[in-house]
């Protein structure tokens, strides 16, 4: 089951969308993040964060030049990565995002389509700009679990 075309009409929808899916979050649960700069993706993890119950001063910032952040404090870690300035899978394996597969924590991964570093059971959530505070949302889940939580978040986003 998937989402196609969920309008988001600004960046607190988009939050709360988020915040939405944070909520349904598992242990190994993985999130890969597509969409163009500027697209929401940050925001999007953003909402995961509240969704997972991380404490407001647990701040989301992009990882663009940390790769990867480790946020604690809440419900479960959250593992927030962004692959926008990897370079070679060299570089990559020296950040052992595939160390976290196994982790009782969440996976979240900005622009995932640039490198495969998911674990193959994962949700796709791709984020279109379709104008100056509008996104269109699609998701679909790769793989048995992320397929139901897909179906589940499906649910609540229609609700
Ligand atoms: N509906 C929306 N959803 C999310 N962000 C929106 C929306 N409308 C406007 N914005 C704005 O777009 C920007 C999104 O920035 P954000 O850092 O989340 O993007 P990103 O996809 O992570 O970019 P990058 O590829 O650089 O990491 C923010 O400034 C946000 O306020
Ligand atoms: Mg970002």
């Amino acid at each position: 089951m998937a989402i196609l075309g969920h309008l988001l009409s600004g960046p607190d929808e988009t939050e709360r969308a988020a915040r939405s899916l944070g909520g349904l979050l598992r242990p190994g649960d993985a999130i890969g993040l597509v969409g163009e700069l500027g697209a929401g993706k940050t925001r999007f993890v953003r909402g995961l964060a509240r969704g997972l119950a991380l404490p407001d001063r647990v701040r989301v910032t992009s990882p663009t030049f940390t790769i990867l952040n480790q946020l604690r404090g809440g419900r479960l870690p959250l593992y927030h990565a962004d692959l926008y300035r990897i370079e070679s899978a060299a570089e990559l394996d020296q950040i052992g995002l595939e160390d976290l597969w196994g982790e009782a924590g969440v996976l979240a991964v900005e622009w995932s389509d640039r490198f495969a570093v998911l674990p193959p059971d994962h949700l796709v959530v791709r984020l279109r700009v379709t104008g100056e505070e509008e996104r269109m949302l699609d998701a679909e889940g790769r793989g048995p679990r992320a397929a139901s939580l897909a179906a589940e978040w499906a649910r609540l986003l229609r609700a």
